[in-house]
């Protein structure tokens, strides 16, 4: 499988995966549910182990660099997003701690609420300028032989949850994502 086509099926299920925390936490907002610190875990746990450690390292060390190369113009752009790499992890971190924080006391719930919606929405609008912005250049401007190593590099990725072999970890978040966000279950 080709680079782009895998960068954007990451994109989708990082995607899929804000989604249904946004819905949970909406539910537990309206106490149509009691806050589960092992789901909220477990979404954090994803994004750190996958986002962090394989989608965005493999961006900054063979997609960006190949791009300001061939397209010195997206310079900007691109120490922007690393910037974001860089955010996005510290912001998931303080994410993590917020939990341990509200999980001895539901009331306190509702500043957990508040960073996981900034928290969406940061991962969200980054994603959007790489769809929107990143792909569409190296499409344009890079030359076949620039993608081999970015193919083989991201090929090797391999996602606990929604990779070849998911972790037993994962399952429970896993069959919410898919009824929330194929199925479309309102989760009531
Ligand atoms: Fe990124
Ligand atoms: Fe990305």
């Amino acid at each position: 499988m080709n680079a782009l086509t895998i960068i954007q099926g990451e994109h989708r299920n990082l995607g899929m995966t804000l989604m249904c925390f946004e819905k949970l936490l909406l539910e537990v907002k309206n106490q149509r549910r009691k806050p589960d610190a092992l789901l909220f875990r477990a979404i954090l746990s994803y994004i750190d182990s996958f986002l962090y450690r394989f989608h965005h390292p493999k961006e900054d060390d063979y997609l960006f660099p190949v791009l300001c190369r061939r397209y010195p113009a997206a310079e900007e752009l691109i120490q922007n997003l690393q910037a974001d790499h860089h955010k996005g992890a510290k912001l998931c971190h303080e994410l993590d701690e917020t939990l341990t924080w509200c999980e001895s006391n539901d009331a306190r719930f509702i500043e957990f609420h508040a960073t996981a919606l900034n928290y969406i929405r940061y991962e969200r609008r980054h994603m959007g300028k790489e769809e929107t912005e990143v792909l569409p250049l190296a499409r344009e401007h890079f030359k076949a032989s620039d993608w081999e190593p970015i193919d083989s590099a991201f090929s090797k990725n391999d996602d606990p949850m929604f990779g070849k072999e998911p972790s037993q970890r994962y399952k429970q978040l896993s069959t919410l994502i898919t009824n929330v966000c194929i199925f479309n279950d309102p989760m009531l």
